[in-house]
């Protein structure tokens, strides 16, 4: 597979070498039982997706494919579910490849995108901050319907209270993965919440919500943002001037 940048390169084999590590290690399908927008299984679920029967659904950076398949057997959906890993592919084929209305498919989100026939709704469970957002966003404009919605999830403050930055910049982040001994370290963009929305709202979307999902325990400072998006009906740009600076110089605790 042909990624657009060095950060994204690096990414792409981290993820690579992860799913081979579980591959080696024979790691189990995981029970799922709803869906998590943070790293955790508390706040918001499925519901945050609305009734998905009869919908155009397409789950980017799908990993196993674990929540993709959840969504097709409890709630009735037809997912497409795209993910950049040979090695997460091929574990979310042995678990959910004859899955009846779920069809995984290996490849980059975004050349994906760029052939896709239009979705009426996208969304990402932590897949958006491995991607350039300058690559992204165009191909998410474009294959997703007018009116159509977008729902992602993104990290915003790290395990070492690190927020996000202000400016649209990757930066190297080490992941401590649950069942992982040794941290993955990648290449992330972290945008602040402001700047998310300054970049959808120039590629024609509106941001309806953002939720601040917090680690349930105190003293771990993990901080998500789970955005609610939709695309306008007609296409209009905004300055970005034209939003007030962020509160904490940040744009770390805007919402
Ligand atoms: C944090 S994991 C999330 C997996 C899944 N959403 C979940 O929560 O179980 C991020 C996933 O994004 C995928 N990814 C990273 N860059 C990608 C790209 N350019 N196109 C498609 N998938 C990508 C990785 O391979 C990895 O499986």
């Amino acid at each position: 597979m042909a990624v657009g940048t060095g950060a994204e390169a690096t990414n792409a084999r981290a993820w690579t070498a992860y799913g081979a590590h579980h591959l080696q290690c024979g790691t189990p399908a995981p029970e799922v039982d709803r869906l998590a927008w943070g790293f955790w299984p508390t706040g918001p679920g499925a519901e945050v997706l609305g009734d998905l029967g009869g919908q155009r659904v397409l789950e980017l950076g799908s990993g196993i494919g674990r929540y993709a398949a959840f969504l097709v057997q409890q709630h009735g959906a037809r997912i497409d579910a795209v993910d950049a890993s040979p090695t997460q592919h091929q574990r979310a084929l042995a678990w959910y490849g004859d899955l009846p209305g779920l069809a995984l498919h290996l490849g980059d989100a975004v050349d994906y995108l760029r052939q896709a026939d239009p979705y009426d709704l996208v969304y990402s469970i932590h897949g958006f901050g491995y991607i350039d957002p300058g690559r992204l966003l165009p191909a998410l404009a474009a294959a997703t319907k007018p009116g159509g919605r977008l729902v992602f999830s993104v990290l915003h403050t790290n395990l070492e209270g690190r927020g996000p930055s202000p400016a649209l910049a990757v930066r190297s982040e080490r992941l401590h993965l649950t069942g992982h001994d040794t941290p993955l370290d990648v290449q992330m963009w972290v945008p602040s919440p402001g700047l998310w929305e300054d970049l959808l709202v120039d590629h024609g979307f509106v941001v309806e919500q953002v939720e601040t999902l917090n680690a349930p325990e105190d003293d771990i400072p993990v901080s998500c943002r789970l955005f609610h998006a939709r695309r306008r009906a007609r296409i209009a740009s905004r300055s970005r001037t034209a939003r007030p600076p962020e509160p904490d110089g940040l744009g770390g605790h805007r919402r």
